[in-house]
């Protein structure tokens, strides 16, 4: 459920028009709601209630903006990061380290070097050899590092081939079978404190099973590592729980399906259980406010051309993913239209043959559950600035993000003077 509704024939977000943000910060523009970000924490730490003091870490890739993690830190979240940026937006905006899990296959000694001075609370490690430079890292700085193995259970997450983690072809992870003897590994390097076990198979899952199927695999492996002598303190069982974006399609599980299943399968595992949910968080919380530039006809359906594009929200042309496209003040009528962005590329395209409100020049369109990965994954493709984030509590907004000046995208180029002489 979220808190974009209908009033008058108009679209608000909470109880502030959307069109007066249009008018007063321009398209296109991300729109945030508090009151949706903390219903879906309330949510999904409900769906938990069975579990002994849980760490919920939000995954900050899906929405690193800094009033977005303050408010979710207010609420007593802890960050999964997967870079320093990442890991430093968290601090500034006010999540404590010791509630930071570090994630990523890719992780370099300076970024580690700053995660071990803040005193992060788990580094989720993907390799030995990742294993071998943060255990030099850390005693070159008087520290022990507390570290998991994120472990490949190689299991079909039955998602997008591009969102997809947990098999074995998969980059992430070690493989489950080689997991005892890098543990093994693990215990016998100096600078590291082995605290746990960690798993995430893939993002939008509309199915619990292969969640499950994981969890029953990290259970198992958990017993094998205490048999061999490990003491075993943590389990994270990554994010991934799908959020509805198509209302004609069936709701995916819910997080109290969600939190019954965990608590099922964890039973005994005597551990502190983390959790990384991004998209469930903010996915829903969002959406993108864009303008109607013009329509022009089109061989079988007309071509809505919008102000927003394919660099202000990828998901549709990277994912093929669906995102509702709703009329900001619908004149009643419904048609089939394509609805596409300016960009010089034919994967602009948000929607093909899509069945929607009727629109026109100078109408707003809301591009629905765009909270979760839109404005992070933007760029400035085309030269276009990047887009501007609002966020919205009862009848209050604020600008969180300004649109940049388009001269902040040329002057940041630098021309040498030997292409000038
Ligand atoms: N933990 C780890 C280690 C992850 O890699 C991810 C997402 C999450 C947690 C959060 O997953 P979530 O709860 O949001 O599903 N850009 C893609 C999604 C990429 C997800 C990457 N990893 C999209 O727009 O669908």
């Amino acid at each position: 459920m979220d808190h974009f509704t209908y009033v008058d024939g108009a679209m608000l977000v909470e109880q502030v028009p959307m069109a007066e943000i249009a008018a007063k910060v321009g398209t296109p523009v991300y729109i945030y709601s508090t009151a949706t970000l903390t219903r879906h924490v309330g949510v999904f730490r409900e769906g938990l209630s069975q579990l002994a003091d849980p760490l919920i870490a939000f995954a900050v890739k899906a929405n690193p903006n800094a009033a977005v993690l303050a408010t979710l830190g207010r609420l007593g979240l802890g960050a999964d990061v997967v870079s320093a940026g990442e890991l430093l937006r968290a601090i500034a905006a006010g999540i404590p380290a010791n509630r930071i899990v570090f994630s990523g296959v890719g992780k370099t000694a300076d970024e580690m070097r700053i995660a071990l001075e803040q005193g992060i609370y788990q580094f989720n490690l993907e390799s030995e050899p990742e294993a071998e430079m943060l255990s030099e890292v850390a005693l070159s700085m008087g520290r022990r590092a507390p570290v998991a193995y994120r472990i490949n259970p190689d299991v079909d997450a039955g998602t997008h081939a591009k969102i997809s983690t947990g098999k074995s072809e998969n980059k992430f992870g070690i493989p489950y079978d080689r997991a005892l003897a890098s543990y093994a590994a693990a215990r016998d390097l100096p600078g590291l404190d082995v605290q746990g076990v960690a798993v995430h198979i893939g993002s939008q899952l509309t199915d619990l099973k292969p969640l499950e199927a994981a969890f029953v695999k990290v259970g198992a492996l958990i017993e094998k590592l205490r048999e061999a002598g490990h003491d075993i303190r943590t389990a994270d069982l990554g994010g991934g729980l799908g959020v509805p974006y198509d209302p004609s399609q069936p709701l995916p599980p819910s997080p109290a399906d969600y939190g019954a299943m965990v608590t099922r399968i964890t039973q005994g595992w005597n551990v502190r259980l983390l959790f990384e949910p991004g998209r469930l968080i903010v996915g829903n919380a969002g959406v993108l406010l864009s303008q109607v530039v013009r329509v022009k006809q089109g061989a079988q359906a007309p071509f809505v051309i919008v102000d927003a594009a394919m660099n202000d929200l990828l998901r549709p042309s990277l994912y093929d993913a669906w995102h509702d496209i709703r009329a900001v003040q619908p004149k009643g009528d419904r048609a089939a239209a394509n609805v596409v962005g300016p960009v010089c590329e034919t994967g602009d395209t948000f929607a093909m043959h899509r069945d929607m409100d009727v629109v026109g020049a100078g109408d707003l369109v809301a591009f629905m559950t765009a909270g979760a990965y839109g404005a992070t994954m933007a760029s400035t493709y085309n030269s276009r600035a990047l887009t501007p984030e609002v966020l919205v509590s009862g009848d209050k907004w604020a600008v969180v993000r300004a649109r940049p000046p388009i001269e902040t995208l040329i002057q940041g180029d630098n021309i040498p003077d030997w292409v000038q002489d």
